[in-house]
């Protein structure tokens, strides 16, 4: 029996309940950010390379030997993280500039990934696919990241396994070994993007056809099946629920350069920004093919968003309204968009009830919210939120990466000063957050 079936283990691993700090950023453990509150935001914003994508084309470069240019790469610490695991692996890194990196794959890869490194994100189970469909083994220590509960990992082990890879559990994480995958039909029982992830990239170098039913669809897939294409592999049905990978010979990909997608999470939170502080802002790089449903709800809660040439337009209403909303795989509102969506919700007329059908423990945040006066009452994995006229300034904490930015956001609501520490989760996802929200006019630093 496959070992996904008969080990209920990798269906109940708690990803990420350790926080381990970014290496670059060891001093972050005492920095802050302090919110006043904000006259209307304006000006313009450019929208950074998304973290969701980076992360992964960055795991893609163990799967030929070559050179690899990604430009668009957002300044953020889970940059830093992944290129000290890919490191540890055998692929060199080079930053040029502030938004280039350049990775080089000469062939001497060792498929074990040390636990220090990943631990830190949970992109970092990425590496699975490419290890065991180039390298045919790989020894991994079980993923980070932001603490959300348990993140399970069964779609990726039962995804492998039906292309002919064997998992074991041992002390110090799982370990996969496969002869050469042969392609297989898969079909996944919800729409996992790390899971699509994983067997995409497996499948890529597999033997023969592998076809996954109920892909994830999300446009960061979408970017690393444009970079795979771009790297010699053929991949039909891109961006629909039903991926084709003809898998293709070892050592018939390469390098390739490739320009990293716009972070449809920080645009959102830019919006967010405005929404909530009011003004009017155009938020450049932003793609609104990537937001439809999120702008569907800032719309319905009063803001105002015009696609441009390059990105959108926004402008507030004098008071938001609330709005009930529930999360769901993409096209859906996105897990990540959340956090936000509840911080607009609670200084909003009316009332909103938010449904988080992902992951159950994304709602430590609320207490943050609650500290700074916000009314909101959780029942199981629904939150009803009760808007209120302000918010009040105190000390908070960032429970995770986009919860992190939703207070900062929050505050520039508040009356007083909002002062958010553990920030190093903040600087995990978000290219200066801090500087984007001053050259709107926002009154944030960091101490
Ligand atoms: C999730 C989000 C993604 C977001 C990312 C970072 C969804 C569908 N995914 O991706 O948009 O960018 O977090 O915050 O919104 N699951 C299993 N078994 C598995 C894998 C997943 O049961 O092997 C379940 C998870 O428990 C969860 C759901 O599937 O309930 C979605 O997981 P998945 O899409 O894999 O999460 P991420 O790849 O982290």
């Amino acid at each position: 029996m496959a070992l996904a079936q008969k080990n209920p283990i990798f269906g109940c691993i708690s990803w990420g309940k350790r926080y381990l700090l970014p290496l670059r950023e060891h001093t972050d453990c005492v920095m802050q950010i302090v919110v006043e509150h904000s006259e209307a935001l304006r000006g313009e914003v450019q929208v950074p390379g998304a973290k969701n994508s980076v992360l992964k084309l960055m795991a893609v470069t163990l799967l030929a030997e070559g050179e690899y240019r990604l430009t668009n790469v957002p300044d953020i610490a889970d940059v830093d993280t992944m290129c000290d695991l890919l490191r540890a692996l055998g692929v060199q890194s080079k930053k040029v500039g502030t938004h280039e990196l350049v990775l080089t794959n000469s062939g001497n890869i060792t498929p074990v990934a040390p636990f220090e490194f990943v631990d830190r994100i949970r992109a970092s189970i990425n590496v699975l696919g490419p290890l065991v469909g180039r390298y045919g083994s790989a020894d991994i220590a079980m993923p980070g990241g932001d603490d959300f509960g348990s993140r399970p990992i069964d779609l990726h082990v039962a995804g492998l396994e039906a292309m002919g890879a064997r998992f074991e559990l041992n002390k110090d994480g799982i370990r996969a070994t496969a002869k050469r995958l042969q392609g297989a039909s898969i079909e996944l029982k919800f729409p996992s993007v790390g899971a699509t992830e994983n067997i995409l990239t497996a499948a890529v170098l597999a033997n023969g056809v592998t076809v996954i039913d109920n892909a994830a669809r999300e446009p960061e897939i979408v970017d690393l099946c444009n970079m795979l294409v771009a790297m010699g592999a053929q991949i039909e049905g891109i961006g629909t629920s039903r991926l084709v990978i003809h898998g293709s010979k070892k050592g018939s990909l390469r390098g390739v350069r490739h320009a990293v997608i716009n972070d449809r999470v920080q645009a959102a939170t830019y919006i967010a920004a405005v929404a909530i502080a009011g003004g009017d802002v155009q938020v450049r790089g932003a793609r609104p093919e990537h937001m439809e449903m999120v702008i569907n709800k800032y719309t319905q809660m009063g803001v105002s968003i015009y696609p441009q040439r390059d990105g959108l337009r926004v402008t507030a209403p004098e008071r938001l309204t609330a709005i009930d909303f529930a999360t769901l795989p993409y096209p859906g509102i996105a897990t990540d968009y959340k956090p936000l969506l509840v911080a607009m919700n609670s200084i909003s007329s009316g009332v909103g009830i938010v449904t988080e059908n992902l992951f159950p423990g994304r709602f430590r945040y609320i207490e943050e919210l609650c500290k700074l006066g916000a009314d909101i009452r959780i029942d199981g994995h629904h939150a009803v939120i009760k808007g209120v006229d302000h918010l009040i300034g105190t000390a908070v904490t960032a429970p995770d990466i986009r919860a992190g930015a939703a207070l900062v956001v929050a505050g520039l609501a508040a009356h007083g000063e909002t002062v958010i520490s553990e920030i190093h989760h903040i600087d995990r996802g978000y290219d200066d957050l801090v500087g984007r929200l001053s050259g709107l006019g926002a009154d944030v630093t960091r101490v």
